[in-house]
């Protein structure tokens, strides 16, 4: 990967498109509790994003994933505004970020040689959570969101045993956001996993991930179930001061009925804040629940209030972390696993280890460089890291010393699929090399055939029900499905087929009509799922979009993308034009285009379907760029006709209201969206003064 200095602007623009819609794509998947990568490996992503961005800030995209904070909020709660932000907190990763932390704070407040009194709280891995108490009722529950707007899941929180309908004791402020985690205790978390297998469902990678699937259900009653607790630890709004520190903050929490950590502990300076990293370190296994870190907070309130915030932590705070969960065992054999897109990682194969309570056999070696880089050698005794993410990570080697005994690894020249393509390292378009090795087999190579089929089918490409990874993958072991448009011809397949698939093990005539008719009904697909489901590479969801809006049919953009394969000038100029499309999408459409069996696969699908076309977007509108959110019955017109009309004029229309909406169409009925637009000082429009400004 070429140095961020190193790069020219069109470079550096190209990068941040692929990272935001990368970056989106993991959230989403985050989001779900599915995660395809490792926070690690997000976090360098994420990095590297916010590096280019910090040299280009001109180049700073609308959909950047520094302008969201956390995951992204869901449609189907409604959306709330907190009455204070919920913000977070530094992270301190030494004993020497904690002395620098009490160092600023000293500073800033001028401080003499006395230290510094701090709570040090457990830091619980699970999600935020605001309870709103109006005359110490509750009256709203809310995730954390944005930080600004979280979703209104106060059914879902009036669920939890440890959240009170009502505060006992007394003294409580008439209006108090209280604030604290949504967590699964360690024994519910497992039982949890161990219930989701063996219903064949994937299960949740960690606690938090787990709790925050919980709590996010549609219906109420399933969150009931799963035991999800609450500790209280810090508030928002208050209609008056309650205490004087946080630490007899705590003590009227729990007065009030809300559980709070028994461990918390009250220290003094940089020593205290080290002893009780220590005493957390060593009180983790205990715990029936899961910590991440130690939260420490400046205990005097009044001296909270003087240090304030920089940006979206407070100056009054920090979490320091634990370092993720390793584990030492021997490195049995490396594999190369191959990607959709062709990309082949090394695999290590480990000998078996529990690493923090989860048993680990394999672990990514990232790519040969970096087996190069650490000398990771078949047979060595290495580092495997876990850090509350799916996939672990080999480290390092134990002991590099091995006298005489194993030769260094060798990435192998040639793929392991059955076509034997050459490995070569990739080079970018500057010539530069990159750590990425590719089997060019593409449809051809059945490791990435399999990958393209499984995306084709995603949720997000054809979505058909009832054909998941499982079957595709018998259907692709046993050859009746090898390309997308085989699909289509199932049905056919099966009629003139003398073993029918009803009479299959895990089928039934049921399942089998349920299937051909979801496979039916997928015949009708709108061109941007088309395109984004032929998993072309850097084409995602949101350049889907660009390119179905700009070419408009299927056979528009055939011709175009044959011709930009062509080398045809005009032709590439045309989709570098479109918006928010670059060279990596132009290369990458190019290169997918120019193999004549891409070609032919895309033609048969085409054959069996009835692709939408897609309407071409008008840019010189009033509403062109804004974002709409349309609340409320709509009288002249569907939901579905007003976003696509919205969308057609250019605009981008967005189900929940946050400050960056620009206009709210409101009718009859329109409810908690109002508020938050009002909140946001948004302007509301009547449908009849939506039609009007649009121009009838
Ligand atoms: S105080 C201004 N205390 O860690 C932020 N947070 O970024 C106030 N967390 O979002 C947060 N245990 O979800 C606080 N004892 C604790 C915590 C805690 C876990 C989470 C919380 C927050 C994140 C810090």
């Amino acid at each position: 990967m070429k140095a961020v200095s190193d790069l020219t602007e069109p470079q550096a623009a190209d990068e941040l498109a692929q990272l935001a819609d990368a970056l989106a794509a993991h959230d989403l998947a985050y989001r779900d509790a599915a995660p395809i990568i490792s926070d690690a490996e997000y976090d360098v992503m994420r990095r590297r994003n916010d590096e280019i961005e910090a040299r280009f800030p001109h180049l700073m995209r609308y959909n950047s994933p520094t302008q969201r904070v956390g995951a992204t909020r869901a449609e189907q709660f409604s959306p709330v505004a907190h009455g204070t932000p919920m913000l977070s907190l530094e992270n301190a990763f030494s004993q020497e970020d904690s002395a620098d932390f009490d160092a600023k704070i000293r500073r800033f407040l001028m401080l003499g040689v006395a230290p510094v009194a701090y709570t040090a709280e457990p830091k619980i891995d699970g999600l935020s959570a605001s309870l709103r108490y109006e005359r110490g009722h509750l009256v709203q529950g809310a995730t954390r969101g944005d930080g600004r707007v979280g979703e209104d899941v106060t059914a879902n929180l009036s669920t939890l045993a440890e959240v009170p309908q009502r505060l006992s004791g007394s003294g409580w402020p008439d209006l108090i956001e209280v604030r604290g985690e949504v967590y699964l205790s360690k024994p519910a978390f497992s039982a949890m996993n161990a219930a989701a297998e063996a219903k064949g469902e994937r299960p949740y990678a960690n606690p938090r991930n787990a709790a925050a699937g919980s709590l996010r259900q549609i219906d109420p009653s399933i969150t009931a179930q799963r035991q999800l607790r609450f500790f209280a630890y810090a508030w928002g709004q208050v209609s008056a001061p309650f205490a004087d520190s946080q630490w007899q903050a705590l003590a009227r929490l729990s007065e009030w009925g809300f559980q709070v950590t028994s461990q918390s502990r009250r220290v003094q300076g940089v020593e205290g804040l080290l002893e009780a990293y220590r005493a957390f370190e060593a009180l983790r296994p205990t715990l029936n629940f899961d910590i991440d870190g130690v939260v420490f907070k400046v205990d005097r309130l009044d001296w909270q209030d003087r240090l304030g915030f920089v940006s979206r932590s407070p100056r009054w705070g920090i979490a320091r972390k634990f370092p993720a969960q390793q584990a030492r065992t021997k490195l049995e054999a490396i594999d190369l696993q191959v990607g959709r897109t062709g990309a082949v990682t090394p695999v290590a194969r480990l000998d078996p280890v529990t690493v923090g309570g989860v048993v680990v056999t394999n672990a990514t070696l990232h790519n040969g460089d970096e087996i190069a880089r650490k000398d990771i050698r078949i047979g060595d005794t290495v580092v495997v890291q876990r850090a509350g993410d799916v996939i672990p990570q080999v480290l390092e080697v134990v002991d590099p010393d091995r006298p005489g005994r194993s030769a260094p690894y060798v990435f192998p020249h040639i793929c392991p699929c059955p076509l034997k393509t050459p490995l070569a390292r990739e080079t970018t378009a500057t010539g530069a090399e990159t750590v990425v090795r590719r089997c060019t087999g593409e449809f051809a190579c059945p490791f990435q055939r399999i990958e393209h089929l499984k995306h084709f089918v995603s949720r997000r490409a054809f979505d058909i029900e009832g054909l998941g990874e499982k079957q595709l993958q018998m259907f692709f072991d046993d050859k009746t499905i090898q390309e997308p448009a085989d699909i289509f011809k199932l049905a056919a397949f099966d009629a003139a087929s003398f073993k029918k698939l009803k009479d299959r093990e895990g089928f039934g005539s049921l399942s089998v009509q349920n299937l051909f008719a979801a496979i039916e009904a997928r015949r009708h697909i709108g061109l941007d799922r088309f395109i984004f489901a032929l998993g072309i590479r850097h084409i995602g969801e949101t350049t889907a979009m660009t390119l179905a809006r700009g070419y408009g049919t299927a056979s528009a953009f055939m011709a175009a993308m044959l011709n930009v394969a062509a080398g045809d000038a005009e032709a590439m100029t045309e989709l570098d034009d479109l918006d928010q499309i670059g060279k990596a999408v132009v290369d990458a459409a190019g290169a997918y285009f120019k193999e004549e069996h891409n070609q032919s696969i895309v033609q048969r699908l085409l054959a069996e379907l009835d692709v939408q076309d897609a309407e071409a977007v008008v840019n010189d509108t009033a509403v062109a760029g804004k974002t709409i959110v349309f609340t409320g019955a709509l009288e002249r017109m569907t939901r579905d006709e007003a976003k696509a009309q919205a969308e057609r004029l250019g605009a981008k229309v967005s189900g929940s209201v946050s400050k960056k909406t620009d206009l709210v169409v409101a009718g009859p009925g329109a409810g908690s969206k109002l508020k938050t637009a009002a909140y946001f000082g948004i302007r509301v429009l009547t449908e009849d003064e939506w039609i009007t400004l649009i121009g009838g």
